[in-house]
């Protein structure tokens, strides 16, 4: 058993704090928002994540506010969030106020511990900014504390499977008694172990999410064409994956992708290049023509009815069925771009409606029957259970590739 502290109980850090508390782990739990805190001490789960509320049910996890219980910890893990900031950069806020607490609790621990980043950062981040915060408690790297970035491929939803069954561990290590503490933890995984250095790390977690965004730009692109030329892209992506080099998976034509990710991941190293003087143009319109894809959802509406004054109903919110989040989710844009065209909107989701309504209390929610009796629907997310509605009769835009919403009176696939 060790004594491990995570700082940050978002989607990655709490995932991270129940994983290691099921493997008899002893677990302190960092977060400055307290609602969040209480949630967790009273064994509840402030997010929607299968696995999570059993797991903090039968495992002991303490949260807390207060740095000074991370004190006796033999690991940190920083799993604060780095979000975008308006010109699509990194915010370094919330990490660099977490490390400098955490840099205040180095200066009175006797004891090595080691620090690991989880949290996304751009290619130098750990190196430039996290070490020398770290440092300045007048502790030394590879000497007092150890240092690892060691990014999380968590898909939202499957998380905790995830996390204990991983297709591979990077370590990122400033030094090799970091990377070797890091490598006994992750011991328990059945997985390929990388070590490489902490620049390296950062840019692995960088270029596989983009590498996944890339895919989808690259098969709704084709799909666009295709739907042009009658021809189905999903039978176009069966035919290509059978080919290993490309594989079958992450070329679902459609919307685009959203979630907390991709599109942020995409925005960081394109900001982070652009910084460096290097013109990033295949991700540029990687995420342009994502942009463009929800958009079409409003050109196949216009084929058959009249935006301006009709009711739509949105089938799906969450930016991916399994989970609550709304993070870049594409019923955003749709929800907005079809208000801006002068519709009404009523909308159903089975888990994300509160979420969405807390961001946009405009858009009015209710049940499937009622947004399938609208003018118009559009299926933004594709739900198991949109799979069992009755879409006779109606007019269905899918945007996810709903099998029964084939039936409706007029069906418009939006690659297919
Ligand atoms: C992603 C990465 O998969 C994960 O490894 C990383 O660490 C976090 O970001 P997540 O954001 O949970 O995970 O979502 P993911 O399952 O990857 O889907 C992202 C988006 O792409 C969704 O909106 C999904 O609908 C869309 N998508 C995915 C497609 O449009 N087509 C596909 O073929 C696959």
């Amino acid at each position: 058993m060790k004594r491990i502290s995570i700082i940050g109980a978002g989607r990655v850090g709490l995932v991270v704090a129940a994983c290691f508390a099921k493997m008899g782990n002893k677990i302190t739990v960092v977060d400055i928002d307290e609602r969040k805190i209480a949630e967790i001490n009273s064994k509840v789960s402030p997010i929607a994540e299968p696995g999570l509320d059993e797991i903090l049910n039968e495992f002991e996890i303490e949260a807390t506010s207060d740095y000074e219980k991370v004190i006796d910890s033999e690991a940190i893990f920083i799993c604060v969030d780095t979000p975008a900031k308006k010109d699509g950069s990194i915010s370094l806020e919330s990490i660099t106020a977490a490390t400098e607490q955490i840099s205040n609790v180095l200066k009175c621990r006797e004891s090595y511990t080691l620090i690991t980043i989880k949290s996304t950062v751009v290619p130098g981040t750990s190196e430039e900014v996290i070490l020398p915060i770290l440092e300045s408690s007048g502790k030394r790297a590879g000497e007092d504390f150890g240092l690892c970035m060691s990014p999380e491929f968590l898909r939202g939803g499957r998380g905790i499977e995830d996390f204990m069954y991983p297709a591979r561990i990077i370590i990122g290590e400033h030094d090799a008694k970091s990377g070797d503490m890091l490598c006994d933890l992750y011991q328990v995984f059945d997985a390929p172990i990388m070590r490489t250095d902490l620049r390296t790390a950062e840019m692995i977690k960088y270029a596989s999410n983009i590498f996944l965004a890339t895919k989808v730009s690259f098969i709704n692109e084709l799909g666009n064409i295709c739907k042009l030329l009658g021809i189905d892209a999903y039978e176009v992506a069966k035919g290509m994956g059978f080919d290993d080099r490309i594989g079958d998976k992450f070329l679902n034509a459609g919307l685009g992708f959203g979630g907390s990710c991709l599109t942020k991941d995409l925005k960081a190293l394109i900001a982070r290049a652009k910084e460096i003087g290097y013109e990033p143009k295949l991700l540029e319109q990687v995420l342009g023509l994502n942009e463009r894809q929800a958009l079409k959802v409003l050109e196949l509406l216009k084929r058959h009815i009249p935006v301006r004054g009709s009711t739509i109903g949105l089938l799906g919110l969450a930016f991916k069925p399994g989970t609550d989040d709304i993070s870049d989710s594409m019923a955003i844009t749709i929800a907005e771009t079809l208000t801006e065209e002068g519709a009404k909107i009523k909308a159903y989701d089975p888990l994300a409606m509160h979420n969405f309504q807390k961001s946009f209390p405009w858009l009015e929610c209710s049940t499937p029957e009622e947004v399938l009796n609208c003018d118009a629907v559009v299926i933004a997310t594709e739900w198991e259970e949109f799979n069992r509605l009755d879409y006779r009769g109606k007019i269905v835009i899918d945007g996810r590739r709903v099998p029964k919403a084939r039936e409706a009176r007029i069906y418009e696939g939006i690659c297919w």
